[in-house]
């Protein structure tokens, strides 16, 4: 089977190409999703074009209009994309000259289709980092928010998963709004090297035509053009660093979710999720399944796989555009969806949990969790940390035997392990005690706590 579409790049062929060989190297199926992207580059470029005498007026705007009419039948979902035309920019070109003859046939001067791509793909990612903020911005305001309602209740901190030391609710969820937040910057970060135009570079070694990048760079929001056509028409680097932030988002949620899914569990009984938020099973009556962030967790995988996919595409690519590059969008794309999706539904169960203040609370009472303090008042009283901690863990140990927590010895029975204890050792013994002396900078002390939730609250718009 062959096509029988002429192709915008035939002249030199003789026959046609293999059916085969068409849906093998299509790219519609997925990049018509740059549309609105390809159409404003076009335009601009077309701008730019006139403006430096490769087209007439009347050529710009027939263009324009044309341009304006194909953008109206896609966003109405008329257009008919066609796979024999490959890809987003075929498919637009084509349509143009079909609409509007001569003039549309003249807008691909001094472009190629590998600075075109780049351009459609760098301003599609800008606008995803804008919505990244945004998304980023509503999950940290949750967070804000439940340390905000949350203040004053203790739970248990972990390390190795086993209880450490009491720590306040609202520091281990300002805890994700700090994560979050690096991730907000990095996608900030990640952006200026987006935003930086591409086009002109043309098929890699610039045109030889009179053209103005800086204006179309200047139309398109562009912060500034590229400097080197080759690295331009082989360089992926901003959409591997995109969706590395991808990735550093979706390992987050999925730290959370791996949270959010143990404390659901009976054995911790530490949150409730909403009902909204949970499914039931097909056989147990009795389960309410943490599905959500179950599925967040698992999709942690796709995306690393979209990171890995970028990787291992780029490495060992000749300069300068290769073939091999086509295969970037899908995997990025997917990413998008994931990483976006999740942050949304995190942000709205985490609006929806419900905390069990009681029993985290109970949680801290149990473990020997302020044994650190112990130890630290004894440092305060001049016995040298190592030795303190030899003392602590032989006090420790005759709780384990009597099984009882230290705060159940008397006053005497712990003089036992070191006559510089005196009775204010029961206030340092308290989990409040033991919080509220973590004063330090970034500490769960409650005064510092609560430092950290106005500033968030502040920065959030969270009203008092
Ligand atoms: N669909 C192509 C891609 O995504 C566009 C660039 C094609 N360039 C070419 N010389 N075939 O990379």
């Amino acid at each position: 089977m062959e096509s029988n579409t002429k192709k915008l790049w035939g002249g030199r062929f003789s026959g046609s190409t293999a059916a085969s060989v068409e849906a093998f190297t299509e790219s519609i199926s997925y990049d018509s999703r740059l549309s609105t992207y390809d159409i404003a580059g076009s335009k601009a470029h077309a701008t730019m074009l006139a403006a430096n005498g490769l087209l007439s007026k009347d050529e710009l705007v027939s263009i324009t209009e044309g341009l304006t009419a194909i953008k109206t039948k896609i966003d109405e979902g008329t257009f008919p994309f066609k796979s024999e035309l490959e890809d987003i920019h075929m498919n637009i070109e084509k349509a143009l000259i079909d609409a509007i003859g001569p003039a549309g046939a003249k807008l691909h001067s001094a472009r190629s289709r590998n600075d075109q791509i780049a351009l459609d793909f760098r301003m599609y990612l800008r606008d995803q980092c804008d919505i990244f903020v945004e998304l980023l911005d509503d999950l940290r305001r949750a967070f804000a928010l439940l340390a905000k309602e949350y203040m004053g209740k203790m739970m248990p901190g972990y390390t190795h998963m086993q209880r450490a030391q009491p720590v306040l609710v609202s520091h281990h969820m300002m805890a994700y709004f700090e994560m979050f937040g690096r991730d907000r910057e990095r996608i900030i970060d990640c952006r200026k090297r987006i935003n930086i135009c591409p086009l002109g570079a043309a098929a890699m070694a610039g045109s030889g035509l009179p053209i103005d990048r800086e204006m179309v760079a200047e139309i398109l929001g562009f912060d500034g053009v590229t400097a080197n056509s080759m690295d331009t028409a082989g360089d992926r680097d901003f959409a591997l660093e995109f969706t590395s932030c991808c990735t550093m988002i979706q390992l987050h949620l999925s730290r959370l979710s791996e949270e959010l899914v143990l404390w659901s569990s009976q054995e911790f009984s530490f949150v409730q999720i909403s009902d909204k938020f949970c499914t039931g099973s097909s056989i147990m009556p009795q389960k309410k399944n943490p599905d959500i962030p179950e599925l967040i967790r698992g999709k942690s995988g796709r995306v690393v796989g979209s990171l890995m996919s970028l990787i291992t595409l780029m490495k060992g690519l000749p300069l300068t555009y290769n073939r091999d590059l086509q295969e970037d969008k899908e995997p990025v794309f997917d990413a998008v969806d994931t990483v976006s999706a999740s942050m949304a539904i995190m942000a709205e169960m985490l609006g929806n949990l419900t905390f069990n203040t009681e029993r985290m609370e109970d949680a801290t009472k149990t473990g020997f969790m302020t044994a650190t303090d112990l130890a630290d008042y004894l440092v305060l009283h001049d016995v040298p940390f190592r030795e303190a901690h030899g003392i602590v863990g032989r006090a420790v140990a005759t709780c384990i035997e009597k099984g009882c927590e230290l705060t159940d010895l008397s006053l005497a029975e712990m003089r036992e392990f070191s006559d510089v204890i005196d009775k204010d050792i029961f206030e340092v013994l308290s989990v409040e005690g033991s919080v509220n002396s973590r004063i330090s900078t970034g500490g769960t002390a409650i005064q510092r706590v609560e430092e950290a939730v106005a500033a968030a609250g502040k920065l959030m718009g969270i009203g008092e």
